[in-house]
């Protein structure tokens, strides 16, 4: 897409944009100086490049100006409507974790514009439910179900094995996540968030790319979070067994690996558009379970899971998301910078090859020549 004037390539900045806080650095309640705490980063500290330590934070936060609705009420107000006017009949999605919050809120949004939506989720219940609301809120009925748990990479790899076979695939949108505050472990006795968060999004994305390879125009969104920003990427500790668990950092650790990922993709799968994004912070169920006290405090004042599923619509379905080089990290719609000014959270040289390395190592562990999956209408 060709730049907006004034908008393009801008930085997240205390105050100037949605969801973000400044925040006193974490030594010293009302120290001198403040930094910039990252747009999505959950509660208090994890706006410092040097945490407190405490998984609650300093409790020293403030949100100075746009809060979260009111930052994408005054970006949307630069939004060409124009841009989401689009009819994607023919069109084949694939969102994950679309049973709930910005998840359902994308699909709906596809299936109205006519496209194909698969939804990838792993409570068959759930999902249902939410088909039945999609199909009967948007009239579309090219709306499929496949339940797969995506911190499981050897379910994903059969899924996707058979996925191959039976469909065509336009665009893959890797939306589900978690925040588990406890270190848990999969049957596979892989670190939860890890699993789901960064090694399922490898594996399905992965497994995914040469059926995504055939189409012209094809698209990997990921639903990643500004609380990345407060990350350095870290490959010495994949599965965060040595040092105390902080599952806040753990989860803005996987979401700092994603845009990771997508930069790395984009660099040799020149013919796929990968983008990643930060929703802003929505009012759905991981927000209202994983941080209940933030929570409460910011509960009036958070976007809705349309809201939310905004930019991750409009980077699946719109031309002039495509007009903008791939790999980029986008808030409201804009292409917004990886790391905070001054921050020190840049890898060192060779880091990212190496955790595609380490994923990919991974990933064949889990991969069986088998397939088979549960597909349900
Ligand atoms: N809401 C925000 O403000 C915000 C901010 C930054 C980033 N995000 C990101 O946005 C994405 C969507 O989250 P949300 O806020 O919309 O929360 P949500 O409504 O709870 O949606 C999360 C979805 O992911 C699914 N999921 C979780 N683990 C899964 C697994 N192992 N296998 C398959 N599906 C799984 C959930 O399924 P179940 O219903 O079965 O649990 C649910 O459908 C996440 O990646 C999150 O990190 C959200």
């Amino acid at each position: 897409m060709a730049a907006r004037p004034g908008r393009a390539g801008r930085h997240l900045r205390a105050g100037g944009q949605a969801g973000l806080h400044r925040a006193p650095l974490c030594k010293g309640r009302g120290g001198a100086g403040t930094v910039v705490a990252a747009a999505g980063a959950p509660p208090p500290c994890p706006g410092t490049a040097t945490p407190c330590g405490s998984s609650r934070g300093c409790g020293n936060t403030r949100v100075v100006s746009d809060l979260p609705r009111s930052g994408y009420e005054s970006a949307s107000k630069h939004f060409n409507p124009a841009d989401l006017e689009v009819n994607v009949a023919g069109k084949s999605f694939l969102i994950t974790g679309s049973n709930s919050g910005i998840g359902k809120a994308t699909a709906k949004e596809i299936a109205k514009r006519g496209g194909t939506v698969h939804l990838v989720c792993r409570n068959k219940e759930r999902a249902e439910d939410a088909k039945g609301e999609i199909v009967t809120e948007t009239g579309n009925q090219n709306v499929f179900l496949h339940i797969v748990d995506i911190s499981n990479p050897k379910e994903i790899w059969k899924f996707a094995e058979q996925f191959k076979n039976e469909h065509k695939l336009n665009v893959l949108i890797n939306n589900a996540g978690c925040m588990v505050n406890n270190r848990e472990l999969t049957e596979d006795g892989l670190e939860k968030n890890f699993a789901t968060n960064t090694l399922g999004t490898y594996v399905l994305t992965t497994a995914l790319l040469p059926l995504l390879e055939k189409e012209a125009d094809a698209r990997v969104i990921t639903v990643s979070s500004g609380g990345m920003l407060v990350q350095k990427l870290n490959i010495s500790d994949l599965q965060s067994g040595s040092e105390t668990f902080d599952g806040t950092m753990v989860y803005a650790q996987n979401k700092r690996q994603q845009v990771v990922l997508t930069e790395q993709w984009a660099k040799t799968h020149r013919n796929i558009h990968f983008s990643v994004m930060h929703p802003g912070w929505a009012d759905t169920p991981a927000v209202r379970s994983s941080m209940p006290d933030f929570y409460q405090k910011m509960k009036s004042s958070l976007r809705t899971e349309a809201q939310g599923a905004d930019t991750v619509v409009w980077l699946a379905v719109s031309s002039e998301a495509a007009k903008l080089p791939s790999g980029l990290f986008f808030q409201d719609r804009q292409p917004v910078p990886t790391h905070l000014p001054l921050a020190s959270t840049h890898s060192p040289p060779g880091d990212e090859e190496k955790l595609m390395e380490l994923l990919e190592e991974f990933s064949q562990k889990f991969k069986s020549p088998s397939s088979g999956t549960q597909q349900h209408g």
